[in-house]
């Protein structure tokens, strides 16, 4: 069974979301997905808000969504959209897609909400086509220390209850590297006080499952503190509190220059 009815969560996000799109997320999800073409897979697609930042270069999206009533906020959507989309139900787990037939998989702020982090992730490195890339907008655990005992606490108190299942407290850039991409662009982005990161991940050569390691790609957690924040992109502008946190690089980010900033940025070339 597909279907996760959260219908109040459903009911408030797609009344709220259309003002934060307004606030600038609109413009990280069209850094998050542009350059992408082909066949696209989006896990958890909501209410559909990406569907207008596709480019013309995508042949096909296939949004994969469990919530009843947002899927259908989704379906109206898809009607409007520039490339075809299909909406269907499902969940992160088990994607309607063979193996290798997929030319990207794009997450956003969904890892946040899928029970199990490391399923979901090894679930799109399935689909995949060698060479395919995964796209992920996703809040993230703060580097702040204070901040993050607070998400821990929150989260496990009152926020997942009331937010559909949304963890504050997750770590996805390292999860998304333990899962076997390596993550070849990442910006870090402050958007509404949370920090975020956008980024393309690619499957690492040489990797069979099972080799799962917190070794890989990440060395280095939230707590060293990183502003990996563009000073370019949209996420500047819109302050928070995460914009000023300072350390060292995070060596999340493997195309980081000395400046602490990505050097790849999804949107940049787009
Ligand atoms: C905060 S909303 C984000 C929606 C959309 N991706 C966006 O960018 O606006 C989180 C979404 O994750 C979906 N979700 C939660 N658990 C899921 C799962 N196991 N598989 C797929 N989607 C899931 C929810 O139904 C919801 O649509």
């Amino acid at each position: 069974m597909s279907d996760k009815p959260h219908p109040v969560f459903a009911r408030i996000y797609e009344r709220l979301s259309p003002g934060w799109e307004k606030d600038g997320q609109a413009e990280l999800r069209a850094r998050t997905l542009a350059r992408l073409s082909g066949r696209v897979v989006e896990v958890g697609a909501g209410n559909g808000l990406n569907f207008g930042h596709y480019p013309a270069a995508v042949t096909e999206v296939v949004a994969v969504e469990p919530e009843p009533y947002l899927r259908e906020r989704a379906a109206e959507r898809a009607a409007e959209a520039p490339v075809p989309v299909s909406v269907v139900a499902g969940d992160a787990d088990a994607l309607p897609l063979a193996d290798g037939e997929a030319d990207a998989v794009v997450t956003s702020l969904v890892l946040c909400s899928v029970p199990d982090q490391a399923s979901a992730l090894a679930e799109a490195r399935r689909v995949l086509k060698p060479g395919g890339e995964l796209r992920f907008y996703e809040h993230v655990v703060s580097h702040k220390r204070g901040k993050a005992a607070f998400q821990r606490a929150f989260t496990k108190t009152v926020w997942k209850r009331v937010s559909g299942g949304c963890h504050m407290d997750r770590d996805t850039g390292r999860a998304i590297a333990d899962a076997g991409f390596e993550i070849t662009e990442l910006d870090r982005v402050p958007f509404h006080g949370l920090a975020h990161i956008l980024g393309v991940a690619h499957v690492a050569d040489g990797y069979a499952p099972g080799m799962e390691t917190s070794e890989q790609g990440h060395g280095d957690t939230e707590e060293s503190g990183s502003p990996e924040s563009n000073p370019q992109g949209p996420g500047d502008q819109r302050g928070g509190e995460e914009s000023d946190t300072s350390g060292a690089p995070d060596t999340s980010s493997p195309n980081e220059s000395d400046s602490g900033q990505a050097t790849g940025n999804p949107g940049a070339a787009g």
